[in-house]
């Protein structure tokens, strides 16, 4: 199994530290455009293969994407990350032309490869994928909503103070500070409901704390976080080398599933070894549905700005 990560930034090579600590692959490559660097952080991880005990081998690529050759799941993280007082969404000028052409490359090398676009604004970066390279829609995942949903269980697991682990909660629509939604009626602390031990005004406070969670770190950090997206790309990665079907919330293509039409917007997919195989129906009520239909309204205006773009 060969898996490539593109952009050695701290998404990217958080994303690829996983990859290799779990060992999920014989062959690891990481690319990124600024000379030196892929290589350099490819060679600080294989320097900690005999700390953490993996056989992975990992090498770094100054933008030669034949280095990538017969990848069977690629993962783009490459752009901008987003800066304190910055949205996702502001990030399409530079992000799109970043994306088309990456997605390019890596298909020139590997026909066949299943892709993961992590780069933002990530809706509308999966729809650009899909439409310019006119891959099969399987093939195609944006990682978001289970990033959303790891971030919606830690805010859980406070408000409840139990462990994450116990918890199920998912994280639909967009991923974007006012189109995420986090499925509160459908969270439960080990099959019970969450709002058995949470009020109303306790569960709202950790919707909202979750639907900002990304805006919450960029601000403390000065620039977006990396390490649960860095272990959520990987997730992703895990379950389709290892073909698990684990069931996750995406970002994928819609044909009419929630109501929906020519978007990529996050649902719950099962993830195995052919992509994403199913979306699961989790059976909307009207208001659920109505916020979804209105961050699809807020995804597909930004879809519509890369028509505005040169690319
Ligand atoms: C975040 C970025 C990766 O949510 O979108 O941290």
């Amino acid at each position: 199994m060969k898996v490539t990560v593109v952009g050695a930034g701290a998404v990217g090579a958080t994303c690829a530290d996983n990859i290799a600590r779990k060992q999920l692959c014989d062959e690891l490559v990481i690319v990124d455009i600024k000379e030196g660097v892929a290589e350099g952080k490819a060679m600080d991880l294989m320097q900690t293969a005999q700390l953490e005990g993996f056989d992975t081998k990992i090498t770094g690529s100054t933008n030669d994407y034949t280095k990538t050759a017969n990848t069977d799941v690629a993962v783009i993280t490459s752009g901008i990350p987003r800066k304190p007082g910055m949205t996702r969404e502001e990030l399409i000028g530079i992000n799109a032309g970043i994306v088309k052409t990456v997605a390019q490359n890596i298909l020139q090398h590997s026909p066949n490869a299943i892709i993961i676009v992590i780069s933002n604004p990530m809706d509308t970066m999966t729809y650009l994928a899909l439409k310019s390279t006119g891959l099969p829609k399987n093939r195609i995942i944006g990682m978001g909503g289970i990033l959303d949903s790891a971030r919606f269980r830690y805010n859980l697991s406070k408000a409840l103070n139990c462990s994450p682990n116990d918890l199920q909660a998912a994280v639909i629509g967009g991923h974007g500070d006012t189109t995420m939604i986090p499925l509160t009626r459908l969270a439960t602390y080990m099959g019970l409901p969450v709002s058995n031990f949470l009020d109303e005004e306790a569960l709202k406070k950790v919707a909202a704390d979750t639907m900002v969670g990304g805006a919450t770190l960029t601000n403390l950090l000065g620039t977006s976080a990396w390490y649960a997206p860095g272990a959520a790309g990987a997730m992703l990665v895990e379950s389709i080398v290892r073909d698990e079907k684990r069931m996750i919330p995406c970002c994928v293509a819609l044909e009419g599933e929630y109501g929906q039409s020519d978007i990529c917007l996050g649902v719950p997919v099962v993830v195995g070894r052919n992509g994403w195989e199913k979306i699961v129906d989790y059976k909307l009520t009207a208001d659920e549905q109505a916020a979804f239909n209105k961050s699809a309204d807020a995804v597909r205006n930004m879809n519509d700005v890369l028509a505005t773009l040169s690319l």
